[in-house]
């Protein structure tokens, strides 16, 4: 409920306040500064309630503040806080013993815990160069990996987030992302998009560019989150990972976004029936404490003691936020993503059809994007009426993020009732109309 004018007055105070102190970097969405929150709702420093349909970009997976989470935190940082990664504690070596239980692979599974979602990928890359001995890297346009100098390499959503830091890391190449929606490739008869990447991957890239046997790994999301909340055909990962064995390429699938439950299973790639070799995660991993984790099978683990470590690795607090969180999503909240995931697109679906600026509405589970485009025949992307939908949310009592070109991505927790979400699309139904009306 909106009580006061947003930005209210106090929020004002803060922003003016955090304009001169806080990195320009950040690319703040709106004026939204938080007070607390509970569940799915939030509240900012004017009093302000909102739903959050973003949870801090896919991470609050069990709400804010779950009484559980909480109890887990405080707990645990009665008895201590850190240690370091040069010692050995309980909470650490139970969660890597439930990561391994659920790793998307049969084999045994090793973790190397880090403390954000572009650590985790940086991990991924050196143990793959570690492991195979070769330095090629295969990522995705539209693909998104973080912000550090390996990650950020292999990010290619966005051009600016490249802008200004040239070089790069060597031995990257790009290729398209299996869009349904937006083919890039020229399809062959008989062929979907799918199998047009694949095949441009071993004609183009494997037999004009980088010989097979010097590429170490192929890194993907399963589902691209900010390159659009995109899903790939549905046959695109058993040919890529055919591809893979036969060239003793590695697969990881960054699952920073798309893991955790979000798709109403624990990883996004269990949807396409694929074994990875390396997952890397982060963001709903332990609710909002920050936590990754590179997970890998036994076998290629060969790094020696010393090649890879950090400082925070491992942080106990992160680890019961991280176990309590993982109990939730079992118990609960996996099941709660899958039921209330389909109610949604069957919502989304229904607005697609009352509203033309709507060209897509697609996802699996809690992880659901609205692609917005001037007509749907031509496609092409409305990036200032998905702005103006935003936007107007926001005022309206919604929070919610854009993705790719011209897409609102739906991540709330996966804790959300059937009520909040039909309060939230009822807000969304009411802005697209507006910012449809002020073209
Ligand atoms: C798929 C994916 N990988 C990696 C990252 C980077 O995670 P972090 O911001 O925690 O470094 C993100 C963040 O949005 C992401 O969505």
């Amino acid at each position: 409920m909106i009580t006061q004018g947003i930005p209210g007055p106090k929020a004002l105070e803060l922003i003016s306040r955090d304009d001169v102190v806080v990195s320009p970097s950040y690319p703040r969405g709106y004026p939204f500064v938080m007070d607390h929150g509970r569940g799915v709702e939030v509240w900012d420093v004017d009093g302000n309630r909102y739903l959050d349909f973003a949870a801090g970009i896919a991470v609050n997976s069990t709400g804010h503040s779950h009484p559980k989470v909480v109890e887990a935190i405080q707990e645990q940082a009665k008895k201590f806080i850190h240690i370091s990664s040069d010692f050995y504690h309980q909470p650490w070596i139970e969660l890597s013993e439930k990561l391994d239980e659920i790793a998307p692979f049969k084999e045994l599974a090793v973790t190397f815990l880090t403390n954000s979602g572009t650590e985790s990928v940086e991990a991924a890359i050196k143990l793959a160069r570690y492991h195979t001995k070769r330095s090629q890297l295969i990522g995705f346009l539209g693909g998104f990996h973080g912000r550090t100098m390996g990650a950020v390499s292999l990010t290619a959503s966005k051009s600016h987030y490249h802008r200004g830091f040239f070089p790069l890391l060597g031995g990257v190449i790009h290729v398209p992302y299996p869009n349904p929606y937006r083919p890039i490739l020229h399809m062959q008869d008989g062929e979907d998009v799918g199998d047009s990447i694949i095949r441009y991957m071993e004609e183009e890239v494997l037999g004009k560019l980088v010989p097979a046997e010097d590429v170490a790994a192929i890194l993907i999301e399963p589902i691209q989150g900010e390159g659009g909340y995109i899903v790939p055909s549905k046959n695109f990962f058993s040919t890529l990972r055919n591809l893979c064995d036969r060239h003793g390429i590695l697969l990881i699938v960054d699952e920073v976004q798309s893991g955790m439950g979000r798709t109403g299973k624990w990883w996004a790639i269990e949807n396409f029936g694929v074994e990875p070799d390396i997952v890397c995660s982060a963001k709903g991993i332990a609710s909002g404490m920050p936590l990754g984790a590179m997970i890998a099978r036994r076998s290629i683990v060969t790094w020696k003691k010393g090649a890879h470590g950090n400082t925070y690795g491992g942080n106990p607090i992160s680890c019961v936020a991280a176990l309590a969180t993982l109990d939730l999503l079992q118990n609960e909240y996996l099941e709660n993503a899958r039921k209330m995931g389909d109610h949604a697109i069957q919502q989304l679906l229904k607005l697609k059809d009352k509203h033309p600026s709507i060209g897509e509405a697609r996802g699996i589970g809690l992880m659901l994007g609205i692609e917005f485009v001037k007509d749907r025949t031509k496609k092409t992307p409305d990036d200032e009426l998905r702005d103006r939908v935003v936007d107007r949310a926001f005022t309206q009592g919604l929070l919610t993020l854009g993705c790719g070109k011209s897409v609102i991505r739906i991540s709330p927790p996966l804790c959300i009732t059937r009520s909040e979400l039909d309060e939230g699309i009822s807000i969304l139904d009411e802005a697209i109309s507006f910012a449809e009306d002020k073209c």
